[in-house]
């Protein structure tokens, strides 16, 4: 991966980019013909302060139609799976208002955002049925990214986000270092369902949740934003941005078009250092990524975004058809003559990595099935202690044979070295995919918000079991 990495940099810089003929239009139109991918709404803001975004999100249950034609129960934010999407702008205060009208405990988790702790929507914090959380932060200057909210109550998050709370939160730069360009937000989950429609959970104790556990739960319908096999148009030598957000509860996407070289542009944490091009792009569970397609193909001719078969799993519970490419989306080309692409800048916002001379400790986070470092959470523990302004090094060493995608609350780190080799540039991450007996290492900084952080394995069956842990950072 990481050699594929440096030969396409390579050849970036080698091969020039093909001159278009100077007889077509400088930039891209918006293409012509409409698109069947919807995005969410945006959450209405109703303040009228400047900087401020005031919105409320009301989790409840309700029948709705996920898979076309058929209604199901389902659990949904604002009536809608998935939610509304939450847009604001780096150093905006969010007020947020969160209401529960489920038949259970919840809580809402800004998956990514770096916030003071008692604002995380972590299980600490869980919401009664009925009830109604006032959340009330402002987004650091530089956060420009894409992140997502989804409910985080103790044991249960598998269940809700099964029953259909996900929803995008993005936020923007204030001055967004790259070109405007079309833009698409493409939310990936999956689930399942019973002929009668409603959402197939097995029953406790059965193989099937047995194997549900092991491997995470998996659904044979793929969703983009809700939709199945939605289509994005492009006009042929145009560039989009889209911002790609991995909300299933375990699927791993290896995201391909074929014929085409994507420019990978940012992860969870926002905008690279630089574009980097590559023919696939791996997405964990809770992971996120920026992208740039670029509509090299002609005029009327049609592709897929494909997700391409990733072995992440135990031989003995992967799934039977592991092995096969699933289709998302299709990307159809109107008629348009093509256009001259726009250019991305060579550098796009550059990354200081953060000071390895500045470590003082360093922690190993052994993972293995359900447990990190030998114990399952307890919310009346605290595992790891850290001093507030300190700079570490975290050290996840997967000792099975599956991998588990690491995640860390409220802090964003920089990845220094998969099994040794190191990471070619620094990027802003939250979680880090570790593979089956590999080891990660990240870079990370308690610069401010004291508190009790979650760390867990974002493949929700196994963090709702318990493969997690509390990091508390305290004041010196
Ligand atoms: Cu998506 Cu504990 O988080
Ligand atoms: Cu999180
Ligand atoms: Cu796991």
């Amino acid at each position: 991966m990481v050699i594929r990495v440096a030969l396409a940099l390579a050849l970036f810089a080698l091969v020039p980019v093909p001159e278009a003929p100077s007889a077509w239009p400088a930039s891209a139109p918006p293409a012509s013909a409409a698109d069947s991918l919807v995005a969410p709404p945006i959450l209405p803001n109703r303040s009228r302060e400047p900087r401020t975004v005031e919105v409320t999100l009301t989790a409840t249950a309700s029948t709705v139609e996920l898979v076309p034609g058929v209604r199901s129960d389902a659990f949904v934010y604002n009536g809608r799976v998935p939610g509304p999407t939450l847009e604001v702008r780096e150093g905006d205060r969010l007020i947020i208002h969160v209401r529960n009208e489920l038949p259970e405990e919840t809580t809402v988790h800004w998956h990514g955002l770096h916030l003071p702790w008692q604002a995380d929507g972590s299980p600490f914090y869980p919401i009664a049925p009925g009830e109604q959380a006032d959340f009330d932060f402002v987004l650091p200057e530089g956060s420009a990214g894409t992140y997502w909210y989804h409910p985080h109550p103790h044991h249960r998050t598998a269940f809700q986000v099964a029953k259909g709370l996900y929803g995008a939160l993005i936020v923007r730069a204030a001055h967004d270092p790259l070109p405007a360009m079309t833009e698409k937000l493409l939310i990936l989950s999956d689930n399942r369902f019973l002929p009668d429609g409603s959402i197939q959970i097995p029953d406790a104790g059965s193989l099937e949740a047995r194997i549900d556990f092991e491997n995470g739960r998996e659904g044979d319908v793929l969703f983009v934003n809700g939709q199945v096999m939605p289509t994005v148009h492009i006009r042929s030598g145009e560039v989009q941005r889209w911002r790609i957000v991995n909300a299933s509860a375990a699927r791993v996407y290896r995201l391909a078009i074929p014929g085409h070289e994507l420019l990978h542009v940012g992860s969870d944490g926002g905008l690279f250092g630089q574009a980097l091009p590559v023919d696939e792009i791996v997405v964990s569970a809770s992971e996120r990524v920026e992208v740039l397609v670029r509509g090299t193909g002609d005029p009327g001719t049609r592709v897929a975004l494909q997700t391409l078969p990733y072995d992440r799993y135990i031989p003995q519970t992967r799934p039977p058809d592991w092995d096969e490419p699933r289709d998302l989306v299709t990307l159809e080309y109107t008629g348009d003559p093509a256009v001259r692409p726009v250019e991305i800048p060579k550098v796009i916002r550059p990354i200081e990595p953060l000071d390895s001379d500045e470590v003082t400790v360093t922690r190993v986070m052994s993972l293995t099935q359900g447990f990190i470092n030998g114990r399952t959470m307890d919310m009346g523990r605290v595992d790891e202690v850290a001093t507030l302004g300190t700079t570490e090094i975290w050290q996840i060493e997967n000792l099975v044979g599956m991998d588990h995608p690491f995640h860390l609350h409220g802090f964003s780190f920089q990845v220094i070295d998969r099994n040794g080799v190191p990471e070619p540039f620094p990027k802003w991450e939250d979680t880090v995919n570790v593979p089956k007996h590999e080891t990660v290492r990240f870079i990370v900084k308690f610069e401010d918000y004291p508190g009790k952080w979650m760390y867990h394995c974002h493949i929700l069956d196994h963090e709702n079991f318990g493969m997690m842990g509390v990091l508390e950072v305290r004041k010196p």
